[in-house]
């Protein structure tokens, strides 16, 4: 069972892009004039998010925090319906981090209750818009029915070419580079070529649990806080980053088009220069002079 790893499948190409999202909308509405701001041709390719602030969320109205939880799958849903309606290639969401484990026995048992449920209940929805449902992580580590029936969600979407739903499930970002850095050995061991082994970023990359998924555009943090949290530490390099101070629960179609819209007003130069920076030679040579010259 391959299921530490995504298949290396290309990633479909909306032609339809955001077509279906003016489809639900109002005309003259806050999400369609937001929506029109939006340029279909410069979307992000993948978005993931860290959907934080459940427990804060049930907290201020005093309610058990698998309230937040619940209340958090109501995001989930119109996150995916949103992403999918504007065209978007990949979405990932980090649902349970390596970390979570450390919560209270009940709290975590809450948590993998909701995956199975929202499989339930979401799955018709995910086939019918040909949503192709993926998973990363330790997954061997998931409670055994939780492994079964996203087994099974993920079989009954693998042949469905619209967007990907990659949801990160006991996942740790270090723990991803240290899989796939044991697989890349053992690939060689296996294949005799140990002694003359090179690693470089395309051999890490392709042994990733992503792998075949462009890297995230654009990551999205609910509640305020300002950490990476051990999520896609390899694949966020030259992500945009978007901190929100709404709470997980409270965030929707709305907010994800905010997020949307504010990475298009980014300048993304991955560490090189915008086109409207200096380029003359005779410049840099001047500069250099001068400084040599000092
Ligand atoms: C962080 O909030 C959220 C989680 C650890 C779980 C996220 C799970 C869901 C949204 C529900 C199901 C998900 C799917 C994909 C079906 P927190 O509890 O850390 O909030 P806090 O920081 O305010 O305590």
């Amino acid at each position: 069972m391959t299921w530490q790893r995504t298949p290396d499948l290309p990633v479909y190409h909306s032609t339809l892009t955001m077509q279906a999202l003016f489809d639900v909308l109002t005309p003259g509405s806050k999400d369609w004039i937001l929506a029109q701001s939006i340029e279909a041709e410069r979307l992000p390719s993948h978005i993931a998010i860290i959907m934080d602030g459940n427990g804060r969320w049930a907290q201020r109205r005093n309610l058990p925090r698998a309230a937040g939880h619940k209340a958090g799958m109501q995001s989930v849903r119109a996150t995916v319906d949103t992403c999918r309606r504007l065209g978007i290639q990949a979405l990932t969401l980090y649902a349970f981090s390596a970390e979570n484990w450390k919560r209270p026995r009940a709290e975590v048992d809450m948590l993998w209750r909701l995956m199975r449920l929202y499989l339930r209940r979401e799955l018709p929805e995910i086939l019918a818009n040909g949503i192709r449902l993926t998973c990363m992580g330790r997954l061997d580590g998931l409670p055994f029915q939780v492994r079964e029936e996203l087994e099974a969600a993920i079989q009954a979407t693998a042949h469905n070419t619209g967007m990907r739903l990659n949801v990160a499930l006991n996942y740790s970002g270090r723990a991803e580079l240290v899989d796939a850095l044991n697989a890349i050995v053992q690939d060689a061991r296996l294949e005799g070529r140990l002694r003359d082994l090179r690693i470089d970023e395309t051999v890490i990359a392709a042994r990733l649990y992503t792998a075949g998924l462009p890297d995230p555009d654009l990551l999205i943090r609910t509640s305020g806080e300002m950490r990476i949290s051990n999520f896609l530490l390899w694949q966020i390099a030259y992500s945009e980053l978007y901190m929100t101070d709404t709470l997980w629960p409270d965030f929707r179609r709305t907010d994800l088009l905010h997020a949307v819209a504010d990475y298009q007003k980014r300048d993304r130069r991955f560490g090189g220069l915008g086109p409207d920076a200096a380029t003359s030679q005779d410049d840099w040579l001047e500069v250099a002079g001068g400084t040599l010259a000092r």
